[in-house]
């Protein structure tokens, strides 16, 4: 079965608002319905695991009523303190009523309401192959290094250089025992869900993401949101 995990745990701190970001209104409806009916289009999807702020559980069910959006494949869930705890989480959540294993978990940001049905689908095609894939593009800045964030200490070849984006999708086995596996140096450094497969040995794939698939983060960010939705 394939299975997504859409991360809503977070309280959008530095967009600053009265509410966690994904519950932002653009148009009279919730930014997180609006990444959510991305995944509900994609029919292949048979189930998406909402991780959402505890405080939030009962308006986000609210708005799922609201909206009529197809309940039988939404089961939301509560998101922990962290975004990979989250994502753990939802990842228990989907093993526990569906063991078995041979599952695919996408997992993707609530604030990327911009992702595409290509994305989602190539992420679903390459992950059959290769067990475990990020999205990615290549980073257009030149990007420095800088321990002290005074002096550049190295500019890497930007020609290496890539941005991650969400989806990224997985085996949810490996995921799980990846997790598993992971020392708290591992849990603490990592930044992105792929961080679990490649600190304990694995390979992620790389797909190509797109630069209109941008993670809202900033005020300015819901002001392009705002525009493009
Ligand atoms: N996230 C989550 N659980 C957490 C923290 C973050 O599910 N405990 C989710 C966010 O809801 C968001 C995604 O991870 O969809 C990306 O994280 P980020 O942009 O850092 O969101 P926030 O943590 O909410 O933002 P901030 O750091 O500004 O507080």
């Amino acid at each position: 079965m394939i299975f997504t995990c859409i991360v809503a745990g977070g309280t959008g701190s530095r967009m600053g608002l009265d509410r966690p970001k994904q519950f932002a209104i653009i148009k009279d409806k919730p930014l997180i319905l609006y990444t959510l009916e991305k995944f509900l289009s994609v029919s292949d999807i048979d189930n998406i695991y909402i991780g959402c702020h505890k405080d939030w559980i009962s308006y986000l069910e609210g708005q799922l009523e609201l909206f009529s959006l197809d309940r039988s494949r939404i089961t939301v869930t509560e998101g922990g303190s962290d975004r990979n705890e989250t994502v753990l989480n939802c990842a228990q959540l989907a093993e526990s009523e569906h063991p078995g294993g041979g599952h695919i978990l996408i997992t993707h940001d609530a604030v990327r309401p911009f992702v595409s049905r290509e994305i989602i689908l190539k992420n679903i095609e390459a992950c059959k192959e290769h067990r475990a894939v990020g999205t990615y593009v290549p980073v257009t800045d030149t990007v420095i290094i800088s321990g002290s964030g005074q002096t550049v200490d190295s500019v890497p070849k930007r020609s290496e250089l890539y941005a991650a984006q969400t989806p990224q999708t997985f085996m949810l086995d490996d995921l799980l025992a990846a997790y598993k596996n992971l020392d708290d140096t591992g849990k603490l450094s990592m930044t992105d869900t792929c961080s679990a497969i490649t600190l304990t040995g694995g390979k992620i794939h790389m797909v190509m993401g797109d630069y209109k698939n941008i993670k809202l983060t900033t005020a300015g960010d819901l002001d392009i949101a705002r525009i493009l939705l």
